[in-house]
């Protein structure tokens, strides 16, 4: 089995296909999608997150036109789109991601025309590494520089997120958006999402790789689940502040106030609470550990995350499960947990680098005969946030 490493996306192919469809010359910029160490759910409740940027990117390569129609073409799904920008509307298509942050430019008050667009990239769509962040970011940031908007990259993150929320309809947090847009090549953003303050943590990793197992069951963030896990958090929260003063969200919040005032409410508000306080914790002793350069430490703090996911948040399931159980008994993997939103897409192993090509060989075989799906790998790097390609 092949293991997908860091091979460049090939611009020139993509500056073809635009030239092909419209007959002039584009711009061309790219937004990376985002692994996440540790620190999951938490970016909604005000906590914190430790993402990085990675190596696999949404491109796009875009023009001005002289009128105000947008034409959109993806190169994934071979398709065709154009519309009117004063017509434009959620669809429930991969468009949703394009046309999402354009209405955030119209509805925010700036002005731009239409223009064309070729999207493509070499990010796995519906894996958990957030392509959908990384096209609205791209495209924003393009159509930032092509009407010269002036967006700094903080309003191209929060107009990304708004998009997702509307156009996508998942209430997501803050965390893909920044990682796309502030991503460093090297390190993880260690961001406090209350604040919005950020510090860039160097990821020595002590020769362990990063290695990305895609279970191939195709996570449905949209799915309501995810919405739901936020309403349960600000259940909690309102729980709490009913007998508090300065109760705005889980960061305010301590265990005992979970077991005086949720607890006796609702076991399974309590239970999704309490996750995101330990989680939270545990993220802030993942940092020290990764300044120590204790990677063993972080490894086992991954495990525990893991099973706070499984079993608190219960947003994992039995194919990602299947996974971090068969990498924990192998001595080469220091840590491993499902990433993302759950539900599938990959889990985020810590590997010895000359151990990877047998632990996947080994793990793809077995997990096709578990669980009947064809197992895919990559190997990860930290890179560069949203930028122009020159
Ligand atoms: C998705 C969301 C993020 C975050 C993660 C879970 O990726 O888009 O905002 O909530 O799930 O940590």
């Amino acid at each position: 089995m092949k293991v997908t490493g860091s091979q460049p996306y090939d611009i020139s192919f993509l500056k073809q296909k635009f030239i092909e469809h419209f007959h002039s010359a584009p711009v061309v910029f790219r937004s990376p999608g985002r692994i996440n160490i540790i620190g999951e759910h938490t970016d909604y409740n005000e906590g914190f997150v430790l993402p990085a940027a990675i190596d696999k990117a949404a491109y796009v390569a875009i023009g001005k036109r002289e009128d105000e129609e947008i034409h959109l073409v993806s190169v994934a799904f071979n398709e065709t789109y154009t519309v009117n920008l004063s017509a434009i509307r959620p669809r429930k298509s991969w468009t949703d991601y394009v046309l999402g942050v354009a209405d955030q430019l119209l509805q925010h008050g700036y002005r731009i025309g239409g223009f064309n667009l070729v999207l493509d990239g070499d990010i796995i769509i519906g894996a958990g590494l957030s392509s959908s962040a990384a096209v609205e970011c791209s495209v924003l940031s393009a159509l930032n520089s092509l009407f010269g908007l002036g967006l700094s990259k903080i309003e191209i993150v929060n107009m990304a997120q708004k998009a997702e929320h509307l156009f996508a309809g998942v209430k997501c947090g803050i965390m893909d958006q920044f990682a796309s847009v502030f991503g460093q090549a090297e390190h993880a953003v260690r961001l406090d999402c209350r604040t919005l303050e950020y510090h860039y943590v160097p990821l020595h990793l002590n020769g362990m790789k990063m290695l990305l197992l895609n279970s191939k069951v195709s996570h449905s963030l949209a799915s309501s689940e995810y919405n739901t896990r936020r309403q349960q958090c600000e259940q909690g929260v309102a729980w709490v502040a009913a007998h508090h003063d300065g109760i705005h969200s889980l960061r305010d919040v301590s265990i005992s106030m979970l077991q005086q005032y949720v607890l006796p409410k609702d076991e399974i508000v309590y239970k999704r609470c309490k996750y995101v306080l330990e989680e939270n914790q545990r993220l802030l002793s993942a940092c020290d550990d990764l300044e120590r350069n204790d990677i063993r430490a972080l490894g086992q703090k991954m495990f525990l995350t893991h099973e706070g996911l499984s079993t608190e948040y219960e947003v994992s399931c039995a194919e990602l499960d299947w996974l971090v159980e068969f990498v924990r008994k192998e001595e080469d993997v220091w840590g491993a947990r499902m990433m993302g939103g759950g539900f599938g897409g990959c889990t985020i192993n810590l590997v010895e680098e000359n151990a990877i090509d047998r632990l996947v060989e080994k793990a793809s075989a077995q997990y096709l005969r578990a669980t009947g799906l064809t197992l895919e790998a990559y190997v990860v790097q930290a890179a560069d946030g949203s930028s122009e390609i020159i």
